[in-house]
């Protein structure tokens, strides 16, 4: 109650009232218009877009990216409310720690190793890639000796974990025979550490050419790989406003360590909206240094698309030679800093860095070419939103190529008109498949019985918000009467607990579900609270679900055999 969920969420999202209810862009998926709902009625928010929603726990577990138990905690601490330590079932909780606890004692281990005699073939190769004793202890990085166990063992012997924690922190794997092995073995060790601090995985490098080069850890349940970042941990502190975005572990560490201590990478794989979002957390401006050769250039122009959307300023670093940075810095020696200073400084914003892709693509020598390149040019214009940045670009081009500016705005018109036109062909179709529940994962059984469903979640929607009569409606509609599954057991909840004395908004009862289920009770409430909400329409709701069952059990007689049918009228005579 100390949470309102307008005020919370207006933490992370810009909300502005249009009609009754606040809206804003949504925070979990990339939207240019806002249809990301809340509603302070029922405590909910809801987004049209990417059918997030839920209460404010639930938003506070996915923007904060925390468990349930985790969100309570950051409420309470952010309302000045103590929490009770062991009222709740916080199993999950306590193996999230155990992980984090493993994970420490793992990349000590690793960090003693390297320092060993046993592990100098790990800091020598460390060392051939230039890394500097210091930048080796200011990423913690490490040695997994070349051994079957030697660290499952030591966290078993020595400090106590058992070997299922073990296995859940992807620290050590089941071998054939049932033993336990660890899963990483003579490689150099890059800890992962999230912006709390705690050692969430590892990246650990073959020192040969064999593969695969690196191994990571699986995600596990204190780490997913698609919203951390890493180095995300140091970058976070540093006092540039921009943060430069690589492709890797050896990329980032030889950037801090020429001197610029805002450098992240992804972990192994392409970026996702997710840690898009979190980039924005914490800057307005991301440099991409991706590689130079062509998967790194699709790569560049993957990222642009995805960064785009949580509305940064993109620039992009082009490394000369195609090399990586690393290779690019380690070749400059004592000039690293100098010359990747010169690169960051001469870098274009992303619609330059596109543009000049197009020039190199066309050949503007021809005619042909130069339409081409001009198209081209304007759809890309096109996506802008700023009218007078479009302006600023067109003019350039245009003096540059010689063209007409108002035929070359008359292109871009049609194209943003064009993609207005499919996106909203693509909401229709979205509302349609929702209307027919089509494809219901959660409530399979929707598409067969649109007419209960719509009856159903208008019932739900209506009870919540009116909570006094429930015991009215349950007297005439049991639990067992409610047509599809989904809805049954969410009535079930309802019904339960008001008959046991308890609440039944949105916030009590989400812990009963998970996240999916808690996005659907919140679209639920989104599409049914601008509806007639009165006694009248309740009974009618009551009427309609039960009339549809009637319908189906005459329908399922039907479809009995005779035996059935037989054996049903004996039970009837019998009286039971
Ligand atoms: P790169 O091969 O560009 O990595 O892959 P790198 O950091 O330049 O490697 P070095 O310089 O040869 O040591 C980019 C990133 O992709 C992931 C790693 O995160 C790596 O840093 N990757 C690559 C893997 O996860 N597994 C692999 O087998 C290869
Ligand atoms: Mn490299």
């Amino acid at each position: 109650m100390r949470n309102e969920i307008t005020s919370v969420i207006s933490g992370y999202v810009n909300l502005k009232r249009r009609g009754r209810n606040p809206v804003g862009l949504c925070p979990f998926h990339g939207e240019k218009t806002p249809s990301f709902t809340v509603y302070p009625e029922t405590d909910s928010f809801y987004c049209f877009g990417c059918g997030a929603g839920g209460d404010v726990i639930n938003f506070i577990k996915r923007i904060e990216n925390l468990d349930y138990i985790d969100a309570v905690k950051f409420l309470a601490q952010r309302s000045g409310m103590d929490m009770p330590e062991n009222s709740y079932d916080n199993s999950m909780h306590k193996l999230r720690l155990r992980i984090y606890e493993a994970n420490r004692e793992a990349a000590r281990f690793f960090y003693t190793q390297l320092n060993s005699p046993g592990g100098k073939s790990g800091l020598d190769y460390l060392h051939s890639r230039q890394l500097s004793d210091k930048t080796i202890r200011m990423f913690g990085l490490g040695f997994a000796p070349d051994s079957w166990s030697a660290l499952t063992d030591y966290l078993i012997k020595e400090k106590g974990f058992y070997p299922s924690e073990l296995i859940q922190a992807n620290l050590s794997m089941q071998n054939k025979k049932g033993g336990l092995i660890d899963r990483f073995r003579n490689r150099v060790m890059f800890p992962i550490i999230d912006v709390r601090g705690n050692v969430v995985a590892f990246g650990g490098r073959i020192m040969t050419d064999e593969k695969p080069k690196y191994l990571n850890t699986s995600d596990t349940v204190a780490f997913k790989k698609s919203n951390n970042l890493f180095a995300l941990n140091r970058a976070k502190n540093s006092k540039s406003d921009k943060l430069i975005l690589c492709e890797g572990y050896m990329d980032v560490i030889a950037i801090h360590q020429a001197g610029f201590d805002f450098a992240v990478a992804t972990l192994g794989t392409a970026l996702t909206q997710e840690q898009a979002v979190i980039l924005k957390r914490y800057t307005n401006t991301v440099v991409i240094c991706y590689d130079a050769d062509e998967a790194g250039q699709k790569a560049t122009a993957r990222a642009i698309n995805i960064l785009r959307k949580e509305g940064l300023d993109i620039k992009v670093l082009t490394v000369p030679d195609g090399k990586d940075p690393d290779e690019y810095i380690k070749r400059h020696g004592n000039n690293g800093y100098i010359k990747f200073k010169q690169l960051l400084e001469s870098t274009g914003n992303d619609l330059e860095y596109r543009i000049s892709k197009l020039k190199q693509r066309y050949n503007n020598g021809t005619t042909d070419g130069k339409v081409k390149f001009m198209t081209e040019a304007a759809k890309l214009l096109s996506y802008l939103d700023n009218q007078i940045e479009r302006e600023v670009y067109v003019g350039k081009l245009c003096e540059e190529m010689g063209v007409d500016k108002n035929s070359v705005n008359a292109q871009i018109s049609k194209y943003i008109r064009g993609r207005y036109k499919r996106e909203k062909k693509e909401e229709f179709n979205l509302a349609q498949s929702n209307l027919t529940g089509n494809g219901d994962r959660l409530n399979p059984h929707s598409a067969d019985n649109i007419r209960a469903v719509k009856a159903e979640e208008a019932l739900i929607a209506y009870l919540m918000l009116n909570p006094d009569m429930v015991r009215s409606v349950y007297a005439e509609l049991p639990p067992e009467k409610m047509i599809t599954e989904f809805n049954r057991r969410v009535y079930s909840v309802l019904t339960d607990r008001v008959l046991s004395g308890r609440n039944i908004s949105m916030i009590d009862i989400s812990g009963e579900f998970n996240e999916e289920e808690n996005s659907r009770i919140a679209s639920v409430l989104a599409k049914n609270i601008v509806e007639m909400n009165s006694p009248e329409a309740c009974k009618e709701y009551v009427d309609i679900i039960l009339s549809e069952g009637n319908k189906h059990s005459a329908g399922e007689i039907a479809q009995q055999s005779d035996e059935d049918i037989q054996a049903y009228f004996n039970s009837l005579k019998k009286g039971n």
